[in-house]
């Protein structure tokens, strides 16, 4: 049986138009990240995690996550962090950022964050998750959701203990990626355990994890149950896998590639100043032009090249049709109130 991707969905009053969330990446998720991913069909997308440390001492960068541009609604905004008032606090912000959702993240693996109490480790701690969970949805009036991963170590069960937990303490959606802390990134996601999760919980569960195709995202949706799926890696450099996902097959041609990569630097280069761009942006030249776009050594010269100029005059020189598609893609875009609040412009690279 065949999901249907464009069906709506809600998580308490906010109205999802697919069954496709854009996952939230640390040192990915940028506002051009997110724009475009609603722009192919994501019906929901994540900021990456924001520290709620960061957020209470008023840190400049850490103030930067919460720059909202009108076209990304419906939108969640991640917190991470140990202590239930600190977590509740930065929800304050993040709600009055104009966010439509709060999400809290229980699944970050990274040592930095897990030796603080947060991240995964809470997946241990269900107590303090709960007590979290709680203070968050009492002090902010939109819907608070929780990303999590299966557990610690490698074949935990431990989501399934507290995912229950966590709706009773006032969840109204879980995300799930079903590998422990300790694999990161390696196997598989397991979304049998997936399956079983969704039978536990009586809240619309959204699938992570290894979800790189249609066939994949149609086989998840329908073994698990689960509301809808999430895209991560995948969609890196490549927001052709979102249509691809949701029903169209067509391929990029290499102007379609050149112009959103040059609209996703010209965006970024808004977002976060030239200088931190720089570096930003080097990973997602072969991101755009791999996947056997372009010839290797052409990525090679891009990154090469010292000044946002030069590259997007040697891109254009490679795909002369690509000016016309960009000069309709920046007209499409919407104009004026990008930006709900006049932040510091910065990013956070937090794990
Ligand atoms: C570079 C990178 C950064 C990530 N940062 C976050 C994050 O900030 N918050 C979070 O909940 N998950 C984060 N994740 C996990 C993803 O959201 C997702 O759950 C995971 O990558 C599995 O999905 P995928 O196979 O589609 O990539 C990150 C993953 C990657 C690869």
């Amino acid at each position: 049986m065949q999901v249907d991707l464009h069906n709506s969905w809600s998580i308490g009053p906010v109205a999802i138009p697919s069954r496709l969330v854009l996952a939230p990446m640390a040192g990915v998720s940028v506002q051009a990240f997110r724009r475009q991913g609603r722009r192919y069909g994501a019906g929901l997308v994540c900021s990456e995690m924001v520290s709620c440390a960061g957020l209470h001492h008023k840190n400049e960068r850490t103030l930067g996550y919460l720059r909202i541009a009108s076209d990304e609604h419906p939108l969640a905004v991640q917190i991470f962090g140990a202590e239930p008032t600190v977590m509740a606090e930065a929800a304050r912000m993040v709600e009055a950022a104009g966010a439509d959702l709060v999400d809290i993240n229980f699944g970050c693996p990274v040592r930095k964050v897990t030796k603080t109490g947060a991240g995964a480790t809470l997946l241990e701690d269900p107590d303090r998750a709960c007590r979290i969970v709680s203070a968050v949805a009492k002090a902010v009036d939109v819907p608070v959701s929780v990303k999590m991963r299966r557990g610690l170590e490698n074949g935990s069960r431990a989501c399934l203990d507290v995912g229950p937990r966590l709706v009773d303490a006032g969840a109204a959606t879980l995300t799930l990626h079903p590998r422990s802390a300790k694999q990161m990134y390696t196997g598989e996601a397991d979304h049998a355990l997936t399956a079983e999760f969704v039978d536990r919980v009586d809240v619309p569960v959204i699938a992570s994890g290894d979800i790189t195709s249609r066939a994949k995202a149609q086989s998840v949706l329908a073994t698990t149950r689960a509301v809808a799926v999430m895209v991560g890696r995948a969609a890196q450099g490549n927001p052709w896998v979102l249509r691809e996902i949701m029903g169209d097959e067509s391929e990029p041609t290499q102007e379609e590639v050149v112009a959103e990569l040059i609209l996703f630097m010209r965006e970024t280069v808004r977002e976060l100043g030239e200088h931190r761009a720089t570096g930003f942006l080097k990973k997602f030249y072969s991101w755009y032009l791999g996947r056997g776009r372009f010839p290797r050594p052409f990525k090679q010269e891009l990154v090469e090249l010292k000044t946002f100029e030069e590259v997007e005059e040697r891109l254009l020189a490679a795909a002369p049709g690509a000016r016309f598609v960009l000069a309709r893609l920046e007209e499409e875009l919407p104009q004026g109130d990008e930006v709900r609040l006049d932040l510091p412009i910065s990013i956070y690279g937090g794990g």
